[in-house]
C-alpha cells in the first residue's frame, strides 16, 4: 500500500490528515501524486476546458497585462464542478507589475493588514519605504529585526474582512484598486461570469514555513458569485476537498501567475494550502527574471493599460522578497445583484 492510501485508510477527517501530510517536513512528502496543470496532466483528473475566446476582446486583455483568453490554458478537475484552474494566463513580463502592486500599493491606506492590528497608522504608513533599504542589502545582516514588509501576513480591500467576527459590513468599506478590479472582471468575463464585481480582496502572504489552514470560504453573502485567486512568487501544494471534512482532497500545485475560479458547486468546498515549494526555476526564470520586451507588457502597448512600469528598484526588492515568499490574492464579490447588508 502506498504511503497515502496508508494515510486516508482510517477514514475520519480525511482533510486533516491530507493536509498533515503535504505539511511533514521529516521526512518530507512524496509529491508524485499532486497535479501539475504546468506539466503532463493526468487525463481522468484534468479536463481541458474550452472558454470563449471572444468574451474579452484582445486590447482589453492585454491592459491589465493577460494574453488574449483564446490563448489562457484552462482546466476542469474531475469532480468538481465550476472549478477552474488556468495556467499562467499572464503576459511574460506582466507579473512584475501584479506584484509590486501587493507589495508596494495594496499594502497602503486606506487598505487595511495585519501590521495596523498592534500599530498606529502612522506607523503603518510608509511600510515599502521603511523596508527597502534592508531588503536591497546584499545579504540581511544576520538577527536584524524584520522589517515591515517581511513582517506583512495580509491585506484587505475594498469590503474589508473581520478576521475575529468573520464578517463584512457596509461601514468598513474603502474603495477597492481599480487596476485589480479590471484584471478579476477579465478573469471573470473569461470564464464565463461577466456580472461579476469584485468588491473585496485579502492578500496572504506566505513565508516558505507558512501555511493555511483547512476552510470554507463562506462569509460574502451570495455564494452564487465566483470566488478567483491569483499566486504570485514561490509555489505552493493547494488541496481542494469536498462539502464535508470526511471527503478526501485533491492536491495539486499552484504557480506564479496561476489564478484558480471556485464557481457554482466549488464555490463552498472545504480548501487550505498545506505547504510552500520552491518555485520551479525555469517558471520563475522565464516569467519574472527576464527582461520584458517593449511589445510584452513592461511599457504599455495598449492604450488604457493599467500596467506602470516597474522600475528595476522596486523590482530589486519584489525580486528578493518572492525569492522567499509566496503572495495570493483572492478576490470576492460579497454582494449579489440588488443585495445590501442585513440591518445590524
Ligand atoms: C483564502 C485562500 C488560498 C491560497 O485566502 O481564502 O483560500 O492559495 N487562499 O493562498
Ligand atoms: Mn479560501
Amino acid at each position: 500500500m502506498c504511503k497515502m492510501a496508508a494515510v486516508m485508510e482510517s477514514g475520519e477527517d480525511a482533510f486533516k490528515q491530507l493536509f498533515k501530510f503535504y505539511k511533514r517536513r521529516k521526512p518530507p512528502p512524496d509529491f508524485s501524486e499532486v497535479v501539475d496543470f504546468s506539466g503532463n496532466l493526468c487525463a481522468d483528473k484534468v479536463v481541458p476546458m474550452k472558454l470563449n475566446a471572444t468574451a474579452v476582446p484582445d486590447a482589453v486583455t492585454s491592459r491589465v497585462g493577460l494574453r488574449p483568453v483564446r490563448d489562457w490554458r484552462a482546466f476542469g478537475l474531475q469532480g468538481y464542478p465550476g472549478f477552474i484552474f488556468i495556467s499562467n494566463p499572464f503576459r511574460r513580463g506582466s507579473q512584475r507589475y501584479w506584484i509590486r502592486q501587493c507589495l508596494k500599493t495594496y499594502p497602503q491606506k486606506p487598505n487595511i493588514c495585519n501590521l495596523d492590528m498592534h500599530m498606529s497608522p502612522c506607523d503603518t504608513q510608509n511600510i515599502w519605504e521603511r523596508s527597502v533599504h534592508s531588503l536591497r542589502a546584499p545579504s540581511p545582516p544576520r538577527r536584524q529585526e524584520k522589517s515591515l514588509l517581511e513582517r506583512l501576513r495580509w491585506v484587505t480591500l475594498g469590503y474589508h474582512y473581520n478576521w475575529d467576527t468573520k464578517v463584512y459590513s457596509a461601514d468598513h468599506y474603502t474603495p477597492f484598486p481599480v487596476d485589480l478590479q479590471s484584471l478579476s472582471q477579465q478573469i471573470a468575463s473569461g470564464c464565463g461570469f461577466s456580472d461579476f464585481k469584485p468588491q473585496a480582496g485579502i492578500l496572504n502572504y506566505y513565508r516558505t514555513d507558512s501555511s493555511l489552514g483547512i476552510h470554507v470560504d463562506e462569509s460574502e453573502l451570495d455564494h452564487n458569485c465566483p470566488l478567483l485567486s491569483f499566486c504570485f512568487g514561490q509555489s505552493s501544494i493547494f488541496l481542494l476537498g469536498g462539502k464535508r471534512r470526511q471527503d478526501p482532497p485533491t492536491a495539486m500545485f499552484m504557480h506564479s501567475g496561476d489564478v484558480m475560479v471556485m464557481s457554482g458547486q466549488s464555490r463552498l468546498l472545504y480548501h487550505a494550502v498545506p505547504r510552500i515549494v520552491p518555485a520551479p526555476q525555469e517558471l520563475l526564470t522565464t516569467e519574472l527574471l527576464t527582461h520584458p520586451t517593449p511589445t510584452e507588457g513592461q511599457n504599455p502597448p495598449e492604450t488604457g493599460s493599467v500596467l506602470e512600469p516597474v522600475s528595476e528598484q522596486d523590482w530589486t526588492v519584489c525580486l528578493r522578497y518572492i525569492q522567499s515568499s509566496r503572495i495570493n490574492m483572492t478576490v470576492r464579490q460579497v454582494l449579489g445583484a440588488g443585495q445590501s447588508f442585513p440591518q445590524s
